[in-house]
């Protein structure tokens, strides 16, 4: 799924999907898009609401696996339809990847590093899921029902910085404010495609009326001037001294415009179509207080059905039942039978566990690879970045390796301190750096905000990181499937094996997503109760 993006060494825009997958995997969804959007009127996840489940029960146990929000949906669900179900997590905590870290949030990783957040009370970072497309509706309904309270996420700023040290010219390596680079490449591609449609140099694909509307587009697009159609700068992007009260500053002083040539040579209109892709938009949605809300709005339903602590050790089936053993933090093992398993374990996790399951479907678990995902929080004595550089909100765009994007906090608007997000960056680059002690790496952050931000290392207190690769529970921030995957193994997965049903964002084209796991379990338990019913 496209999503946050992040910039290669010779400038070229990465998304997430295209790392991995590349563009020809995109084609193959099939989605049943639900009311409004099987219309035509719109877009959203494929599923707004649970399916219903009908009939009865009839006594049937559903043993699940994992209690992040696919287990924590299903057992929602399922419970509520008549099931008895009870939830294995091998955390002290429900949720899953949905974390949020606050003072005293406690974490050691695969290399042995530990950490305990020391944030200052109030203060928190999303180190998981973070932001919510509007139109994940399965994420919003459980938001919704369990009264978590929601704020904008900021995605898309245009007085966020932009930094771009590989590119050339005189832009390059210098932070400019998002939204003068996308006035000048827009002003400047307007006025060239203005003069030539003008001049009668698109006739062959616009007809005479379509040619002055065309014309009258780009100079409303570019904001040209309708006179000449050149392009001098638009006030929307800035000034040179702000407009004011009396004669000084009075009306201020224009802003001058980046050439075209600059803005080509930055690099940096790479990141224009940042928030154009389908799960990126403008301004989404965060649970106020931290992502973690939603984990405890549906602990607090289904809470009394987790075993925390526990792991799983072996899945076993007969023509009957499950039995699923499993070990406790204090080493004692147990074992519980029940007559389905959903299983909400990440693949990656799951492969080394022992698994009665046929060939073809322990084959399709190869099938899939994990990707590497790096977050940071640097605790901010100062939030310079709205006191100084009056921005509220949103990602500093780059092209340092490692980085990824640095996020700016969508919350505590104008308090004194702040939480921002140093880096986010998946694949080989995040892996280098989460082999760095939590110093080192707080270091390496530090030192490449300072690039951008003059008051980034003297304000800096403190920092909590997470590499999702390194979590033993999860090894690997979210599912990548390839075509190949997709195609052969995908479709073998998402279908029972024997009494087993897999369950998770892993099983979606929301992959990453929040939205992914819920719908996820809603199909899978959906699949489980036809299945009761006709038994
Ligand atoms: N969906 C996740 C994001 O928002 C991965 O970046």
């Amino acid at each position: 799924m496209e999503q946050q993006r992040s910039v290669t060494a010779d400038g070229e825009v990465l998304t997430r999907r295209r790392f991995f997958e590349g563009l020809a995997a995109f084609g193959g969804v099939s989605l049943v898009m639900a009311g409004m959007d099987a219309l035509g009127f719109g877009f959203s996840s494929a599923q707004a609401a649970p399916p219903s489940l009908t009939g009865g029960a009839k006594g049937t146990k559903v043993v699940i696996l994992g209690a992040g929000l696919a287990g924590m949906t299903a057992a929602y669900e399922l419970t509520k339809a008549g099931y008895a179900c009870q939830i294995l997590e091998a955390r002290a905590f429900a949720g899953g990847r949905c974390q949020t870290a606050r003072k005293g949030f406690q974490h050691t990783d695969l290399i042995g590093h530990s950490q305990t957040c020391d944030f200052d009370d109030g203060l928190y970072i999303n180190h998981g899921p973070w932001r919510i497309p509007y139109h994940h509706r399965s994420t919003l309904h459980y938001t919704k029902l369990f009264g978590v309270p929601l704020e904008s996420f900021v995605n898309d700023n245009d007085a966020a910085y932009v930094y771009f040290e590989k590119g050339s010219g005189p832009l390059a390596g210098k932070p400019i404010r998002k939204g003068q680079i996308a006035a000048d490449a827009r002003g400047h591609a307007a006025e060239l495609i203005a003069k030539v449609a003008s001049k009668g140099d698109l006739d062959a694909a616009l007809s005479p009326a379509d040619r002055d509307k065309f014309v009258a587009y780009m100079i409303n697009e570019g904001r040209l001037s309708p006179k000449d159609l050149a392009y001098t700068g638009t006030d929307g992007r800035g000034f040179a001294v702000h407009p004011g009260a009396g004669v000084d500053p009075g009306p201020g002083k224009p802003s001058v415009p980046y050439s075209f040539k600059d803005v080509l040579d930055s690099n940096a209109w790479r990141v224009l179509s940042s928030v154009a892709g389908y799960e990126q938009q403008r301004t989404m949605l965060q649970p106020i207080g931290g992502m973690d809300q939603i984990a405890k709005g549906f602990e607090k339903q289904v809470g009394s059905m987790i075993r925390y602590s526990t792991s799983v050790e072996k899945v076993k089936q007969s023509p009957t039942g499950v039995t699923v053993s499993f070990r406790d933090a204090a080493g004692k093992v147990g074992e519980i039978q029940a007559d389905y398993c959903v299983c909400t374990i990440p693949i990656s996790v799951l492969k080394n566990i022992d698994l009665d399951v046929s060939a073809p479907f322990k084959a399709a678990m190869s099938g899939v690879s994990y990707a590497p995902v790096n977050k940071i929080g640097l605790q901010m004595k100062r939030r310079f970045w709205e006191e100084d550089h009056f921005i509220y909100g949103g990602h500093i765009y780059n092209d340092m390796p490692g980085i990824g994007t640095i996020t700016l906090p969508s919350t505590g608007w104008q308090g004194q301190k702040g939480v921002l997000l140093g880096y986010y960056a998946f694949g080989g680059e995040a892996v280098k750096v989460s082999m760095k002690t939590p110093a080192e790496r707080a270091a390496f952050a530090v030192a490449a905000g300072q690039k951008v931000f003059p008051e980034y290392a003297d304000s800096f207190e403190t920092a909590f990181s997470f590499s999702w690769h390194l979590a033993k529970e999860n090894l690997g921030g979210w599912a990548e499937w390839n075509e190949a995957g997709r195609r052969d193994a995908y479709p073998v997965l998402c279908q029972p094996d024997g009494r087993l049903y897999l369950a998770g964002e892993h099983l979606s084209y929301l992959g990453g997503w929040q939205a992914g796991a819920i719908e996820s379990a809603w199909q899978q338990i959906g699949k489980l109760h036809a299945r009761v019913q006709q038994a």
